[in-house]
């Protein structure tokens, strides 16, 4: 059985916090409102860090915290749907930073659930030698791809970055995995339409880089197919909820969790929450997340955890992981 341990977690966020108070001063929307229908309090926005600044930070982080050098890594991976560029990836900017030699540097595209997607790729790549280490990051700055006078999209997103450095050695591994995707639904959640799709690029074709979605559309999807995912999951691990010391669901609204854990008949304080602080994170509020549980000590090896993401694609993917 491969092993798959995390080593060290982190996250890092930019400076500015925007309240909802803040927002209700530029846009027709209340604290009330956004409290009451997404469990949001306020967001960080970045102004000077870029999603290479913060997930380069989160990589630096995983070095001190595991004492591991970086040229030890094999791979970088960056999880994202707001790298800075089209090339290079943020991933290769990344090991570039951190002078990582020796790894392979990629990103991968799943949205919110990229972080989840991403644990499973390192795990089959980790597999492939005894010892092997790599970084995995999900990092945003969604918020460059808001319009500020949406408020139907503007007061749900925020930036910033998690990960961890995993290792094939030591007594952690992935338990088991269940990924899906619903590409035919692609269209309730976009962004970045920047006239790409057409191949002579005229610029006619208005570019409209901001989020779209239908939120019910969204909401209706995630409180359906998350549950399944997680009860795909238990269910091949031939394990019962209660063998799972939390479910680190994206936060994307504190009622899809709220709702998640009714679905699975589940208490809702083993689904922590962040969503107040930091807002919708995209692939980064699973791995800041999880970094802010190690560090309280709520999460401790050999417990048992649930991984679960959800979003842009439309996409979902649970990972049940020994810690
Ligand atoms: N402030 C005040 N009023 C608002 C706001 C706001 N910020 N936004 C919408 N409203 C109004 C609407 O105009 C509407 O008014 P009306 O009844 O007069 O027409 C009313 O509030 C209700 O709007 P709904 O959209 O029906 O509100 P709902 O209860 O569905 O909540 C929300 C909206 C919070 C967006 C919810 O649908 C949701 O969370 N959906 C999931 C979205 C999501 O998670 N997206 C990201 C996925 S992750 C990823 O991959 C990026």
């Amino acid at each position: 059985m491969n092993r798959f341990s995390i080593l060290a977690t982190a996250r890092a966020v930019p400076k500015k916090v925007v309240t909802n108070d803040d927002l209700s001063k530029i846009m027709d929307t209340s604290d009330a409102w956004i409290s009451r229908r997404t469990g949001i309090h306020e967001r960080r926005v970045a102004t000077t860090e870029t999603t290479t600044s913060l997930s380069a930070d989160v990589a630096k982080q995983l070095l001190n915290k595991s004492g591991v050098n970086a040229d030890e890594l094999d791979y970088v991976i960056v999880a994202t749907m707001s790298s800075d560029y089209m090339m290079p990836s943020t991933a290769a900017a990344v090991q570039g930073i951190i002078g990582a030699k020796n790894a392979a540097a990629f990103d991968i595209s799943a949205a919110c659930s990229g972080f989840a997607y991403g644990v499973k790729i390192l795990d089959a790549l980790l597999a492939q030698k005894p010892g092997a280490k790599g970084i995995l990051i999900g990092g945003e700055t969604m918020t460059k791809y808001i319009n500020w006078a949406d408020r139907s999209t503007a007061v749900l997103f925020g930036d910033g970055a998690g990960g961890i450095l995993a290792a094939n050695a030591g007594n952690g591994r992935i338990i088991t995995t269940d990924l899906a995707t619903y590409g035919d639904l692609g269209s309730k959640l976009t962004a970045g339409h920047f006239g790409y799709h057409d191949p002579q690029y005229h610029q006619a074709d208005a570019e409209d880089r901001f989020c779209h979605q239908d939120g019910r559309a969204i909401y209706g999807f995630a409180i359906r197919k998350v549950p399944k995912s997680i009860r795909r999951a238990l269910k091949k691990a031939d394990m019962s909820p209660d063998q799972i010391k939390y479910f680190v669901l994206h936060q994307a609204n504190a009622r899809i969790v709220k709702s998640v854990s009714r679905h699975l008949h589940v208490p809702f304080d083993k689904f922590p929450i962040s969503i107040n602080r930091y807002g919708n994170t995209v692939a980064a509020s699973e791995p800041m997340l999880l970094s802010r549980l190690v560090d309280s000590g709520k999460i401790k090896h050999g417990d048992i955890i649930d991984l679960t993401g959800f979003g842009g694609g439309l996409t979902v993917g649970t990972v049940i992981l020994k810690f």
